[in-house]
């Protein structure tokens, strides 16, 4: 014990690190805190991918590996990474490399560099979803539309919105909506703690209102009621499918914002004796029901109107749920109140997140080069923008869509396959291993329940240093064998090369080098760039 306080002590009187931590400001409250880790949570992977996993992997059969990675998994990995915010007051690289050495920078270098990847493609998502919802003033719950891509050239006899999703990513109105969403961005994060608080404040209470008010909607629907019970009804059968394991794993991490340095860069803002295991709990409770609200208002939308969310996670956000909302009145009114109110919804959500994440690149920059913030805000941005405007791309490189259709779309699909499926699980990994067996679960364990009622056990040292390790493992390597597909389905060695995109056909495989080179350069160049 002592010897724990001593270090911990230590880290947080060094005079190097305390430069850092003097200028650092607090939340202002611990209610803006919760509203801003679980606004980082709560986003489109509540909204629209687990819908689309939990559909995609039998409704029922994924109810029982989500708990379990919840609690197994989810849960723990929190703890641990709001601890180490509150240990070191430091953003999550440098958090690491006070407690693990630099092996750790290292893995918190390459967590933000593949979680910023993954901000890059959430953005331009996000600009998609702006175009949507301004969509709902214009033509998108109109019929007779057309598209520039070869299934939907003629016009359309009743209201798509799959054609209008086509024919607005075809152009470059999208590159204009990310440009105002990193604005936003920059604008939320201007002040740090203060101006995102002040954001969550409105934002996070609005979410929830819309989202319970469209479950609401479609469960007072007739038949809504069928679609929740296929969601919560638990299929045992289906859990014997490796696939259905490794989509509720990556699900959470996702969901909960784990492996992305999110939660350490905003626990790092927290008062020393925070109590971190019962913020742990709070966070997840928020996420995990709003997620469950959403799964009931989507899943009863497709229900009553017989949809079909197969295809991308994208699909069913962009094309599924707003068919099922046009099929919500005969009143046009009614009808664009809803998809307006759907689209805000997430909008609002990924704002919220997308901030977290670049709050966390942003302040991890700010410690290591001692940047100032405006600046480092708009580098960040800059990059941002940048990256983002690629996953937007309208070139159509695909007309016949046997994949995505444009570059843009294309580039999303391909890069989201690999940092979706590996980087935050392979961050994860080292993440435990590093704190269970070289700063020791132990002494995790123990400063954590220095500080809260509830204290952990023994059983948390186990989850750290064997059972999550093992799980992650198992799953990471099982993930990577299914990658091989000589006689697969999709008929392609490789995620991807089966679409058929005359000259570029080399993006299935160049996409996976560039990200690996791309965030091992970046994390080896931060790490060893000396601690001015
Ligand atoms: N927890 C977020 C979600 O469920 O949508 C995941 C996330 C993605 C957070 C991208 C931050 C981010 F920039």
């Amino acid at each position: 014990m002592n010897e724990l306080c001593r270090l911990f002590g230590g880290i947080i009187r060094s005079k190097k690190t305390f430069i850092v931590s003097q200028e650092r400001k607090n939340w202002q409250s611990k209610l803006g805190f919760i509203l801003a880790a679980s606004g980082s949570a709560i986003g489109l992977g509540n909204i629209v991918f687990f819908s689309s996993n939990a559909y995609q992997y039998g409704g029922g059969a994924f109810y029982l590996p989500y708990f379990l990675a919840l609690f197994v998994l989810g849960l723990p990995i929190m703890m641990m990474e709001f601890g180490l915010g509150t240990l070191t007051r430091q953003s999550f690289p440098l958090a690491l490399r006070k407690l693990v050495g630099k092996k750790g920078e290292f893995f918190g270098w390459f967590s933000i560099a593949g979680s910023f990847i993954i901000t890059m493609y959430y953005v331009a998502i996000l600009g998609w979803a702006c175009g949507m919802l301004l969509g709902t003033f214009g033509s998108l719950f109109e019929p007779g539309i057309t598209a520039p891509f070869t299934p939907f050239e003629t016009p359309t006899e009743s209201v798509s919105s799959t054609v209008f999703f086509f024919n607005m990513i075809a152009g470059w109105q999208p590159l204009i909506l990310i440009f105002i969403i990193w604005a936003l961005n920059v604008l939320i994060l201007r002040k740090g703690t203060h101006s995102i608080e002040r954001a969550v404040r409105v934002f996070v209470p609005l979410m929830w209102i819309f989202m319970i008010g469209l479950a609401i909607r479609g469960l007072t629907l007739d038949g809504g009621f069928d679609g929740v019970m296929f969601l919560f009804t638990p299929d045992f059968q289906g859990i014997a499918e490796p696939n259905v394991w490794r989509g509720a794993f990556s699900q959470m991490f996702f969901s909960l914002s784990l492996g992305m340095g999110i939660m350490t860069a905003y626990a790092s803002y927290l008062p020393k004796n925070a109590d971190q295991v019962n913020n742990s709990l709070l966070v997840s409770f928020l996420n995990c029901s709003f997620e469950f609200i959403a799964g009931t208002a989507i899943f009863s939308l497709l229900f009553v109107f017989a949809l079909n969310p197969a295809g991308t996670s994208l699909s069913l956000s962009f094309f599924v749920i707003p068919q099922g909302i046009a099929g919500l009145s005969t009143l046009p009114w009614v009808v664009r109140l809803f998809g307006f109110i759907f689209f805000l919804l997430i909008v609002m959500a990924g704002l919220t997140s997308s901030v977290s994440l670049m709050e966390a690149f942003v302040s991890a920059i700010i410690d290591k080069l001692k940047l100032k913030r405006n600046k480092a805000l708009i580098y960040v941005a800059i990059v941002g923008l940048i990256g983002s405007a690629l996953f937007s791309l309208p070139q159509i490189i695909d007309a016949g869509l046997s994949g995505n259709g444009t570059l843009g779309l294309t580039l999303l699909d391909l890069m989201d396959h690999w940092v979706f499926n590996y980087s935050l699980l392979i961050v994860g990994l080292a993440e435990v291993i590093l704190i269970g067996w070289v700063l020791g679960a132990d002494r995790l364990r123990e400063a954590l329940n220095e500080h809260t009622k509830l204290r952990l056990g023994k059983w948390f040292v186990g989850l750290i240093k064997y059972v999550i390790p093992v799980l992650l493992t198992v799953v990471i390597v099982s993930s990577l064998i299914s990658e091989y597909r000589p006689n697969g389905p999709d008929g392609g060695l490789l995620y991807g090369s089966n679409y058929e995109m005359p000259g570029w056909e080399w993006l299935p495989v160049f996409i996976p080098i560039f990200w690996l080179v791309v965030s091992i350069t970046f994390s080896y160049l931060l790490t060893n760039r000396s601690n001015k």
